[in-house]
């Protein structure tokens, strides 16, 4: 803390992890961990990362969620190059062979400022670079970034030790601990027209929560806040209970990627794909002692249907609630909109090679794609011809239409990435404030995007 601005220091650097039992991972993380330390920070007041890059390749911190000035919003191209120098000598970072005159390039180190003009919500930070996202994060770089604010701390929720973060991601590791990737999971095979296992999307056999397998919470017959972040790089999950609970809903949402909901939704599954977040309250209280509630993903089978267990051991005091009114959610209207553009996210060729393309082109960073007036309200219509989890830097939305109906339940609430299922169109509505420069808009299947499905927006 100095004066109106809180600042952290994080090295990126190789090291070892014990994931699975007695086998040391090797990993990249912030901090040498995976996930990542939690930063936590309060709406409208600064905080400045400093980031110093030990590992031997380039990196780039874009924080996810964050309203975020365009130089420090961690465009694919802003590299932080070693700190050793080493690359540069060996390597150089012109990778794809295209040059970005935009670009700024540090050494070493780089400081990201979050101004968090925004409200109260769960963020995460991970790397960002042009082609190598995939396997930077699935390496490890990926970390909490937890917004917090006057509205919501007056709210009467699980708080303390009964708020949970989860980041929940899938890996593959190899006989000797360490990771896979790509991974061989057959289950890819199943996307029609996509030959390897890498165009697909990575996925692994192993599901982890902030960083372990399978884990177990023993819980208190209380309410808990459950914070659910898909940081997988593939993988998408439908998250439900089982057993479910004798009385109520499994699921009380209370916020989406970008924070709280006006008003609180009961859900007995939450399909959640790359990147989404759902705040949740559970209530272990309906549940006899002694039960073991898991966490199951039905779209999984076998080791992927399983995410976690909750071990309800204890009785205790549950002084918390749910309001009927969570929040302000200020609705965008489809007539305050200006614009309506459309981009298909398809599979496509190039440079001789499979790929997945935005109107049809490939991610070139000198290239802009939209250039929204800062302030319109515009709709963006996604069309998708197979799944596709859509995420836009610098503005929240909030879903209009889902395959030409009404949004679905879970679309609820103001969002950042909204997952197309394979040949639907959805209508999303936002507001380009903020900032004026430029950001990009892309696929969250990690390796979709660094196969080319992303592009640049600039506002203007
Ligand atoms: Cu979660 Cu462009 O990123
Ligand atoms: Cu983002
Ligand atoms: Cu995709």
């Amino acid at each position: 803390r100095d004066g109106g601005v809180d600042r952290y220091e994080i090295v990126q650097r190789a090291s070892t992890a014990e994931i699975l039992p007695g086998l040391r991972t090797p990993i990249w993380g912030y901090e040498g961990i995976f996930p990542g330390p939690t930063i936590e920070s309060r709406s409208g007041r600064t905080t400045i990362v400093r980031h110093r890059n030990e590992l031997p390749v380039p990196t780039v911190v874009h924080l996810h969620g964050g309203r975020t000035p365009p130089e420090s919003d961690g465009y694919a191209t802003d590299l932080v190059l070693p700190a050793d120098g080493r690359y540069l000598a060996s390597a150089g970072h012109g990778h794809s062979g295209m040059a970005d005159p935009d670009a700024v390039v540090t050494t070493g180190t780089r400081e990201y400022t979050y101004p968090l003009r925004q409200k109260a919500a769960m963020l995460w930070y991970h790397d960002h670079r042009m082609d190598f996202t995939g396997p930077a994060v699935y390496r490890g770089l990926a970390g909490l970034h937890i917004v917090r604010d006057a509205e919501e701390d007056a709210l009467p929720l699980p708080r303390g030790e009964r708020e949970l973060p989860l980041m929940i991601t899938d890996r593959a590791f190899a006989e000797d601990g360490s990771m896979r990737y790509p991974s061989l999971d057959p289950s890819l095979r199943i996307v029609p027209g996509v030959e390897d296992a890498y165009a697909a999307g990575v996925l692994g056999d192993v599901l982890l929560v902030n960083g372990a397998p399978w884990p177990v919470a023993e819980v208190s017959a209380t309410r808990y806040r459950l914070r659910f972040l898909n940081g997988s790089n593939a993988r998408r999950y439908d998250l439900a209970l089982t057993p479910p609970p004798p009385s109520g809903p499994s699921f009380t949402q209370i916020g989406s990627d970008q924070g709280l909901l006006d008003a609180p939704r009961a859900h007995e599954h939450l399909p959640i794909a790359p990147a989404e977040r759902y705040d949740t309250v559970v209530d272990f209280g309906a549940y006899p002692l002694g039960t073991e509630v898991t966490l199951v993903n039905r779209l999984g089978t076998g080791s992927t249907a399983q995410v976690m267990r909750f071990r309800v051991t204890r009785r205790a005091n549950d002084d918390s609630h749910v309001p009927a009114k969570l929040s302000e959610v200020e609705r965008l209207d489809r007539a305050q909109a200006t614009v309506t553009r459309e981009f298909a996210f398809r599979s496509g060729q190039f440079n001789g090679r499979h790929g997945w393309t935005i109107g049809g082109e490939a991610f070139t960073p000198t290239k802009v794609a939209a250039q929204p007036k800062l302030g319109d309200v515009e709709i963006w219509r996604f069309v998708a011809d197979l799944h596709h989890p859509i995420h836009l830097h610098l503005v929240h939305f909030q879903v209009l239409s889902r395959g030409g109906k009404d949004p679905a339940p879970h679309d609820v609430g103001r969002k950042d990435t909204v997952d197309l299922q394979p040949g639907e169109a959805v209508e999303v509505i936002a507001r380009f404030d903020g900032y004026r420069g430029r950001y990009m808009f892309h696929c969250h299947n990690a390796e979709h995007e660094d196969m080319g499905m992303m592009a640049t927006f600039k506002t203007v």
